[in-house]
């Protein structure tokens, strides 16, 4: 008969070689070879298992604030942040220089075959580039808001950034903010939050960030672009804006930016606790 020991080595190397369970099933490996008893063994595999650190999925409308609470989580927690509305932003940059029809699924499909995105981080800030240039104000235009969301809508750009972004939060330790983090992209999630506000602080928000960057637009034109937007994001077949099962909801429109991060940190610390396990 295979022995205990053999059975978990043969069912944990299969998994060593995933980056989010790699190092702790490894280790692991180490141990049985070492000849650790059966309970050692299983109490190694859980404390293992613990160090990955969690995946936050932060999920919610235009406007809510979003980035700007992720990008701080990211920092107070020292986790990586993902800005996934950049990628779509960057499709939809795409799709203009191209001049290819956001709705033609082919088109798209060429589109998206020959993608070379990356964002860097520095100084707490993130830089976006397309094919090797620098795009991270062309993107942050209300045209391309609307036409992120256009093409946010079709399978074949979902199905694309789908594997960019599970790449890029796999090893866990990351902050990942969007529309469908917690509900496609990242089910399993250690910790979800859907953060809302009333559509006047979204806008409000949008107006002053815009103008804060040089450029001054019509407040109520940007409310109303939320609002269409917002309609669009949450009523398309693929991957709508909905809260995720389990998803802590957190209204911010009475908050501030502070509050809201605190309020994070307790659920984070909650769900980090030992005696959450
Ligand atoms: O977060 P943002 O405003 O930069 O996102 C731009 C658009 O991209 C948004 O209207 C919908 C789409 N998007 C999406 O469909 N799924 C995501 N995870 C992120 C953004």
């Amino acid at each position: 008969m295979v022995s205990f020991r053999k059975s978990l080595i043969l069912t944990a190397l299969p998994l060593s070689h995933r980056e989010d369970f790699g190092s702790p099933v490894k280790l692991l490996c180490v141990f049985l070879l070492l000849g650790l008893d059966k309970t050692k063994h299983l109490w190694c595999f859980r404390e293992l298992l613990m160090m990955r650190k969690p995946v936050i999925t932060i999920d919610g409308p235009s406007g809510a604030g979003k980035s700007t609470i992720s990008k701080l989580l990211a920092e107070r927690l020292s986790y990586t942040y993902i800005d996934t509305g950049a990628l779509y932003r960057v499709v939809a940059l795409k799709v203009k220089q191209s001049g290819s029809d956001p709705e033609n699924g082919e088109q798209l499909r060429l589109l998206c075959s020959n993608l070379h995105i990356a964002l860097d981080y520095k100084d707490g800030a993130i830089r976006v580039f397309l094919e090797g240039k620098d795009v991270t104000e062309a993107i942050r235009t209300p045209e391309m808001s609307l036409l992120a969301s256009r093409v946010s809508a079709e399978k074949v750009v979902r199905n694309a950034l789908l594997a960019i972004q599970r790449k890029l939060g796999e090893g866990g330790g990351v902050v990942v903010e969007g529309r469908d983090m917690g509900t496609v992209v990242f089910p399993e999630a250690e910790v979800k939050f859907f953060l809302d506000a009333s559509l006047e602080i979204r806008g409000k928000r949008r107006f002053e960030q815009y103008r804060e960057g040089g450029k001054v637009f019509d407040r109520g034109t940007i409310t109303q672009e939320i609002a269409k937007r917002d309609r669009d994001d949450m009523k398309r077949a693929l991957s709508p804006l909905k809260p995720a099962d389990g998803a802590v909801t957190i209204d911010s429109t009475g908050m501030t930016i502070e509050d809201v991060v605190e309020r994070m940190l307790q659920v984070i610390e909650q769900y980090l606790s030992p005696s959450s396990k």
